[in-house]
């Protein structure tokens, strides 16, 4: 029987952690449920002791998940691990990832400690969370710089303290395939007790080679876990993406003889969900996900896939879940249809009195538009969930002029603490001269560092939804807005952007 290769997927964890891309609890609940439904076998859900908001968010996954294991990041002390058992306590399967930097460059210049200290406390640190939970991850963080000696002596120790796995980052995206592969296999070759745990990657894609040497880690290494975020998402230029690893592996099981979990069916709603909660877009031509990954445009390619698929493709499209993307609903769709789409999509609504206010938005928006998509079904939940959240700015109404030869104007109105106020401005377009009716009232000082629009379904009458990604005394934050108006859209990104600029929590970065 072919071995099993763990899918450990950290998109709440180490993918929220890419500036901009901070979630409210609901909606990492909501992507941790689509984890689950895609059936991935850890959840990191995030790191407990940066922040109430995040310990409150694993809390909520822990006691909601049943299928896959929950995990929680620490960092090597009593007090991070305590608020991660803590946070896991509900958990049917809970795990602990404590970690501690062993490079050289890390020891010294980040943790100011000697490799003799960070030994012991990596030790201590472990032993500290095997007492509390029996499911122990270990990373030595910027393990790929590390020195080896050093590395396996650490190793070794956690090992025998109880940690169940060992996971060894390429923090910074510096490794080769072969050499991350090989780097893996000895490590496993010169620890003694390195067949008591599980050997994990986890690989960043700064050269672009996250998933390469993911792969390699695997195939040369002989790990058995890899740590991967949906749609690549991460720090700078993201982590590993787990819907290629998957993908990989599975079409080239010829290759790598090794059984997976996943459910890949619904890959694709999860790449959606992830994407339109953060305001990451996936760019067309991502792999997998990508909206041209499996259109074929030149008229050779469509005359052989007509004739036989697999003359240029090598994977089925509906296996990844594109056959999903159809038109679900319409103008004359019952709130039947539209709670079982819910429950389809993975959202669980609270009280029967969400799913009314959900549908009564649902039904406004099939008035003005014939074929709504998931899509639209998704960026109406999230606007809805947003309407509980006591904000301090809300959209109520815009109207706006333009014509050729003429400044275009804005006419505004959204409410500050509930009180409606109204703004004009002129600008260079319709939507800068919303933006700037707002910023006239709010006075935020923002600075705008990303404005972007999408096609939420890909014609002229499906939605548009904007990201607006703002920056303010070292704080990133993306908005989110969708309209079938683009103007409006951008104005409600632009709102929601200033509201996570205004609540965000300040929270302990892990690798800071
Ligand atoms: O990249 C990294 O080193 C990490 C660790 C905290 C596992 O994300
Ligand atoms: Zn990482």
């Amino acid at each position: 029987m072919a071995d099993k290769l763990i899918i450990f997927d950290t998109t709440l964890r180490d993918g929220e952690q890419s500036p901009g891309a901070s979630m409210t609890k609901d909606e990492k609940l909501r992507i941790a449920r689509q984890l689950e439904r895609l059936r991935v076998d850890v959840i990191e859900a995030g790191f407990p002791a940066s922040s109430n908001g995040d310990f409150e968010a694993v809390t909520a996954i822990a006691n909601a998940i049943k299928e896959s294991t929950v995990c929680g990041l620490s960092r090597a002390n009593d007090r991070d691990i305590s608020r991660a058992a803590e946070a896991l306590k509900g958990a049917t399967s809970g795990r602990i990832h404590t970690f501690i930097a062993t490079s050289p460059l890390h020891m010294e210049k980040k943790l100011r400690m000697s490799p003799d200290e960070v030994f012991e406390q990596a030790k201590l640190a472990v032993r500290f969370a095997r007492n509390l939970v029996g499911d122990v991850e270990f990373s030595p963080e910027d393990g790929y710089r590390s020195d080896v000696d050093f590395l396996c002596r650490v190793l070794e120790a956690v090992i025998h303290e109880g940690a169940t796995t060992i996971n060894v980052p390429d923090t910074v995206g510096y490794a080769i395939p072969e050499l991350y592969g090989n780097f893996i296999k000895t490590l496993r070759e010169r620890i003694p007790n390195s067949d008591k745990a599980i050997w994990s990657v986890h690989c960043h894609n700064d050269l672009g080679m996250a998933v390469a040497n993911s792969l390699a880690g695997v195939k040369i290494g002989g790990a058995r876990q890899v740590e991967c975020t949906i749609n690549g998402l991460g720090e700078r230029a993201g982590n590993c993406s787990l819907e290629e690893i998957v993908m990989a592996v599975k079409t080239r099981k010829d290759y790598f003889d090794l059984d997976l979990g996943i459910d890949t069916r619904h890959i694709l709603a999860a790449s959606r969900m992830v994407s339109q909660t953060t305001g990451f877009v996936v760019q067309p031509n991502k792999a997998v996900v990508g909206a041209n990954a499996f259109a074929h445009a030149s008229g050779i390619h469509q005359d052989g896939v007509l004739k036989a698929r697999d003359t240029y493709e090598i994977m089925r499209a509906e296996d990844v879940g594109w056959t999903a993307n159809k038109i679900v609903l319409g103008k004359l769709s019952g709130r039947n249809a539209f709670k079982q789409r819910l429950q389809e999509l993975g959202v669980a609504m609270e009280s029967e009195a969400d799913i009314n206010a959900a549908f009564s938005r649902f039904k406004e928006l099939a008035d003005r538009k014939s074929e709504i998509f998931d899509e639209d079904i998704l960026a109406l939940v999230s606007a809805e969930e947003h309407s509980h959240v006591a904000e301090q700015f809300g959209f109520v109404s815009l109207s706006q002029h333009s014509e050729t030869g003429e400044r275009p104007q804005a006419r505004i109105v959204f409410t500050v603490h509930g009180k409606e106020v109204t703004s004009e401005s002129d600008g260079n377009g319709p939507v800068d001269a919303s933006l700037k009716a707002i910023e006239a009232q709010v006075k935020s000082g923002a600075e705008m560092v990303l404005y972007s629009v999408n096609a939420i379904s890909g014609s002229t009458e499906s939605q548009g939804e904007v990201t607006v990604r703002l920056q303010n005394a070292g704080r990133v934050v993306n908005g989110v807005g969708a309209d079938p108006d683009i103007v409006v859209a951008s104005a409600k990104a632009y709102l929601s952007a200033l509201n996570k600029l205004q609540s965000q929590a300040e929270s302990v970065a892990a690798q800071g």
